[in-house]
């Protein structure tokens, strides 16, 4: 007798549409992520339906015929669950479940549900509660046709529209609840955040899977789960860097980032990319042995912008060149960016080396001479600054230490000029 069970997958039909402004290549490498997505779900690929159309079918997205096609496929292969590439409207939807004899779901809704599933934190669930709250109140109209069928009849119209209201309330209520909620969290976040003011602050951000968690690990001694797997972190987790900096620093683990994200999650979960904003740096990893890690970049960027991040704030981190065979792509080999291999640690001591030039440009390394009288000057420093070297002459503190630029000028009186002061490693 066999001890291991195998775990039976959902199986699945995933479909994209080629419209005129996309070519076959794109919409079978989305549909390729596509699978991904339902892996990471529980689910398997059992088949996928390429449609060509000069637009959206209104009415059922892929046209009547096709959804046939789809309802055909379902009953021969017993699947349960049919994946569409692109977003449905709730009618859209509903339209195609009168059909197609299995659950209909949008990529929106599958990355939802993956989201829900990997929850952890009072905030994540909130965040995602929030999210599926709003992705699900125009939907909701589907209860009321399921409601009044079972009714049925003469007479059972009112009673369903009375339904559908109360449903719609009870969900807009627990919105508002939801929201309020978040905003507490969101307090004391900044209230944390606040703790970390005179640390340099370092947020990894990315496609998902591009190796975050894998990064956060090399530089901390942190345990971070790195997974193959979308979206395995959703909490954005914190710790210091492992290695001697000019100051102290943090590294912030964030989720990630994906093409089509449901805008439900961007809004819900703003806060905790946010976390990417207030960083004094952000590392943006790219999966460079990925064949479309130049797309995955691009949405990276366009997320980074969207969140406010200043170009000249972000390095990109060209990740996993340890299974690169044909060389390091053309764009590598430019300002703020480096490769890496966070499994094998390769190029690791050059991020770390960018990141040191980031934290002293900020700031300059003096060496002060400080009579004792002054010891709030003293106690200044160390408030403002980072001190590398103190030693005690006579009445006189000499202290190497670097300091802020808005601060400097409070301090360089007591500078000793042409005194060398020795960078940290
Ligand atoms: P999400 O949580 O989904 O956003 O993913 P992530 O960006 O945190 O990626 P994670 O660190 O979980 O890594 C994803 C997968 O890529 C794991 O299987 C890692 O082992 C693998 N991986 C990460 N970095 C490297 C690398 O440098 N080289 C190789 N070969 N694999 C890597």
């Amino acid at each position: 007798m066999s001890t291991s069970r195998a775990v039976r997958r959902e199986k699945a039909i995933a479909v994209g549409v080629i419209l005129p402004e996309v070519t076959r290549s794109v919409v079978e490498e989305h549909l390729e992520e596509l699978a991904k997505l339902i892996e990471s779900a529980g689910g398997e690929i059992g088949s996928t339906l390429i449609a060509k159309r000069n637009g959206p079918d209104p009415a059922t997205y892929v046209g009547s015929g096709k959804a046939e096609e789809i309802a055909a496929m379902v009953t021969d292969q017993g699947v349960r669950l049919v994946v569409f590439d692109d977003d449905l409207s709730p009618a859209q939807t509903r339209n195609l479940e009168k059909i197609i004899p299995a659950k209909v779901m949008d990529r929106s809704g599958l990355i939802l549900d993956i989201f829900a599933r990997r929850a952890r934190s009072r905030e994540s669930k909130t965040q995602v509660e929030l999210a599926q709250m709003s992705y699900l109140l125009p939907r909701l109209t589907k209860q009321w046709s399921h409601l009044s069928r079972q009714a049925g009849g003469i007479g059972t119209r009112g009673v369903g529209e009375t339904q559908l209201e109360s449903d719609r309330r009870i969900v807009r209520e627990r919105i508002s609840r939801l929201k309020d909620d978040l905003k507490k969290i969101e307090r004391t976040r900044e209230t944390q955040r606040q703790g970390r003011k005179g640390a340099f602050t370092v947020a990894l951000v990315g496609y998902t899977n591009a190796g975050k968690s894998t990064l956060f690990n090399q530089l901390t001694s942190g345990d971070a789960e790195a997974v193959d797997r979308l979206f395995a972190t959703l909490d954005s987790r914190l710790h210091k860097i492992r290695f001697e900096m000019p100051r102290e620093t943090v590294i912030i683990d964030t989720v990630g980032f994906i093409r089509k994200l449901p805008h439900h999650l961007v809004a819900s979960f703003r806060s905790t990319m946010e976390e990417a904003v207030s960083a004094d740096l952000a590392l943006h990893v790219i999966d460079a042995s990925h064949p479309q890690f130049e797309d995955q970049r691009v949405v990276g960027e366009q997320v980074l912008e969207g969140l406010g991040v200043l170009p000249t704030n972000i390095i990109e981190v060209y990740n996993k060149v340890d299974r690169i065979e044909e060389g390091i792509p053309p764009n590598l080999r430019k300002k703020n960016a480096v490769s890496v291999s966070a499994l094998t640690g390769a190029g690791i001591s050059t991020l770390v080396g960018l990141i040191r030039e980031r934290e002293l440009a900020g700031g300059e390394m003096l060496t002060l001479e400080i009579p004792v009288q002054e010891s709030k000057l003293l106690a200044r420093l160390h408030e403002v600054g980072e001190i590398f070297e103190k030693s005690m002459t006579g009445e006189v503190t000499r202290v190497t230490a670097w300091i802020p630029s808005d601060a400097v000028h409070q301090f360089d009186a007591w500078a000793v000029p042409g005194a060398e002061a020795k960078r940290p490693a």
